[in-house]
């Protein structure tokens, strides 16, 4: 029987993890469904329970859900217990495992495809939400230097950087001299690109965790002209999040090459 797998979400619509790893399974010979689930916001639990419960073999985790999921589940692998948030759910016999491969995600898209080296790299991180928390120790173990968390509500920030041992700061308080700048804020998807002063991101590799099929998401945009030397959104990232998932599904890690390109263009 084929294995079925969706993304849980509200909102799902858009999402391009069905066509991802309806390319994966293509690549690998791998016989699964994937789909969409929208959830109500508070009706998280409910919709897990019914798809499990029909015999669904795992589930990706978007926004709102994360930390839902990360309560939710009956264990984590290490990088969802150290992160707090959940982006795959794998089963585990009667039990479900809650994943993260957000952190992986980010980091392989850094290095392997943009081949920004985070090694010693001034590392400053905005937001303080779901996106976020996922990936901060990927990134110190990736060797990124003074690790720093900005939020507009500088007590999440402060909440976050101290389990993680990091610095924090208020989004209004930041300076510049960053190697690299990371929008894990939920403001990108609203439309507005300045949450900083230009000085923190001129010169600085910027990267979007969001992402838009055009590359140009508002974040992107802004950095860009305010003297980025580089910017990326976060397209790259979802690819490479989506074949850890599968990885961690199916046993075997698709390659991702060339998705990125197929999806921008449209086809
Ligand atoms: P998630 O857990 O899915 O990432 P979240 O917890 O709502 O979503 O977090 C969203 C992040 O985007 C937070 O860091 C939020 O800042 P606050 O903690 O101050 O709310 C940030 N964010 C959302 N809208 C923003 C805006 N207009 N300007 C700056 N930061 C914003």
């Amino acid at each position: 029987m084929t294995d079925r797998y969706a993304v849980i979400g509200n909102p799902v619509d858009h999402s391009l993890s069905p066509r991802i790893h309806t390319t994966f399974a293509a690549r690998t010979r791998e016989d699964i469904e994937y789909g969409r689930l929208e959830a109500p916001t508070d009706g998280f639990v409910d919709a897990a329970r019914t798809f499990f419960a029909a015999g669904g073999s795992g589930l990706n985790v978007t926004l709102p859900f994360k930390l839902d999921a990360w309560q939710w589940v009956d264990g984590h692998d290490d990088a969802a217990a150290s992160s707090g948030a959940v982006n795959t759910i794998v089963v585990d016999g009667n039990a479900t495992r809650g994943c993260n491969t957000d952190g992986i995600g980010l980091v392989r898209d850094l290095l392997d495809n943009l081949g920004w080296d985070l090694d010693g790299a001034r590392t400053l991180v905005l937001g303080a939400g779901g996106a976020v928390q996922g990936v901060i120790e990927p990134l110190r173990r990736a060797g990124a230097a003074d690790l720093t968390i900005a939020n507009r509500t500088r007590r999440k920030a402060q909440a976050l950087a101290a389990r993680f041992c990091v610095a924090s700061a208020g989004l209004d308080e930041v300076g510049g001299g960053w190697d690299v700048v990371l929008n894990g804020t939920a403001a990108g998807l609203a439309g507005s690109g300045g949450l900083v002063a230009p000085e923190v991101v001129a010169d600085s590799r910027c990267y979007d965790m969001f992402y838009s099929l055009d590359g140009a998401t508002p974040f992107c945009s802004w950095a860009a002209d305010q003297g980025a030397s580089a910017v990326s959104d976060g397209l790259g990232m979802l690819i490479e999040q989506a074949a850890e998932a599968f990885l961690l599904w199916r046993g075997v890690r698709p390659d991702t090459d060339g998705i990125a390109k197929v999806l921008r263009s449209g086809a």
